[in-house]
């Protein structure tokens, strides 16, 4: 894919070396994520920041690479204070909002949203999450979050396999990370769900016509055993009509360290994309995990941000300048990376 000037909309635009490709810009951009080299190669840019939902990490993450790489961040984060509520559509948004910014970060309820809004806008924009459709930046920090603990171990993404646990139909990164995995090969997949929360269909349909192997199970305990990767996931309450119905799967499936300890294997790495809903009726991953070397949550959440930089330094076309012009840091700056 050409990612110059490029839409970042769904995880199928990406190829395997589309994906090496972000992933190799994301290995070199550790220096000034970590705060040891300034660059100033976005200095002027500017980051249309527009989330019309919740958002805490993806929000924060993508301002902050954007900021890491010499530019500046206009936020918008609310439906109430933004024209969207005097009925303004998609369309008139992206025209004004892409005469002010260099690209666009979007985030917004409705399902195809981003990209109607990608359609009118004058410069790229990025999904955010678009409903419980895709997720597509959170999709690449998850398989470049794997790909490193997998690799510490000697294991790869080929052949590897992942649990996804929790509210498979509503979550847009399970959506977004199991179709990214299509352009891999020979996965098991264990879907861990509800019924009435399972994988929709027609991802199904491609993993296996992808050749990948696909379990689809209730009974967590037996999904557990045997995986590289247990991926764990909120009931995604805002998808619900109510209150009430989220209430009937909240607390369903939940792991711990006893839980853990009982059925995966050693090496079982466990992600979450995060908020983990730490309420003690749902508490799907329990804190006692915190200090366990395998929770790779916070490192996915450090990912995020090589990630989100190389995505940036992609489609501005920067990635190959990032170097020229940069200097060391001349502030305090203590390590707080592992
Ligand atoms: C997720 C999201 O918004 O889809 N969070 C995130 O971006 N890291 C997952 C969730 O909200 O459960």
């Amino acid at each position: 894919m050409d990612f110059c000037g490029a839409h970042i909309i769904s995880v199928k635009q990406f190829e395997r070396v589309d994906i090496d490709r972000v992933f190799q810009v994301a290995d070199g951009m550790e220096p000034y994520a970590h705060r040891k080299r300034i660059t100033k190669v976005l200095d002027g840019a500017i980051l249309g920041n527009m989330f019309f939902e919740p958002s805490t990490r993806t929000r924060v993450s993508f301002g902050c690479a954007f900021n890491l790489l010499g530019g500046h961040v206009r936020e918008t984060t609310d439906v109430k204070t933004s024209s969207i509520s005097k009925g303004e559509s998609l369309y008139d948004t992206a025209r004004v909002i892409s005469g002010y910014s260099d690209v666009i970060v979007m985030r917004h309820p409705k399902v195809g949203s981003v990209s109607e809004f990608a359609k009118a806008s004058r410069v790229p924009v990025i999904n955010g999450g678009d409903g419980p459709n895709e997720h597509p930046s959170q999709a690449l920090l998850d398989l470049y979050t794997i790909k490193k603990e997998l690799g510490s171990n000697d294991r790869a993404i080929d052949g590897m396999h992942i649990a996804m646990v929790g509210d498979l139909k509503h979550g847009r990164t399970v959506h977004s990370l199991s179709q990214l995995l299509l352009v891999y090969d020979k996965i098991r997949f264990t879907l861990i769900s509800p019924k009435e929360l399972c994988m929709p269909a027609e991802i199904v349909a491609e993993l296996k016509a992808a050749g990948h192997e696909v379990i689809e199970t209730e009974d967590m305990e037996e999904g557990l055993t045997d995986n590289d990767t247990v991926y764990l996931t909120r009931i995604q309450e805002e998808r619900f009509t109510n209150r009430l119905e989220a209430d009937i799967y909240r607390g369903r499936y939940r792991m711990n360290r006893a839980i853990y300890t009982r059925n995966c294997a050693p090496n079982t790495v466990i992600m979450h994309p995060l908020p983990r809903d730490s309420r003690a009726a749902a508490n799907e991953l329990d804190n006692d995990l915190n200090q366990h070397p395998n929770l790779a949550i916070f490192r996915q959440t450090d990912n995020g941000v090589l990630v989100r930089m190389a995505l940036f330094a992609l489609i501005l076309d920067v990635a190959d300048r990032i170097d020229q012009s940069a200097t060391d840091v001349g502030w305090y700056t203590e390590s707080r990376f592992e």
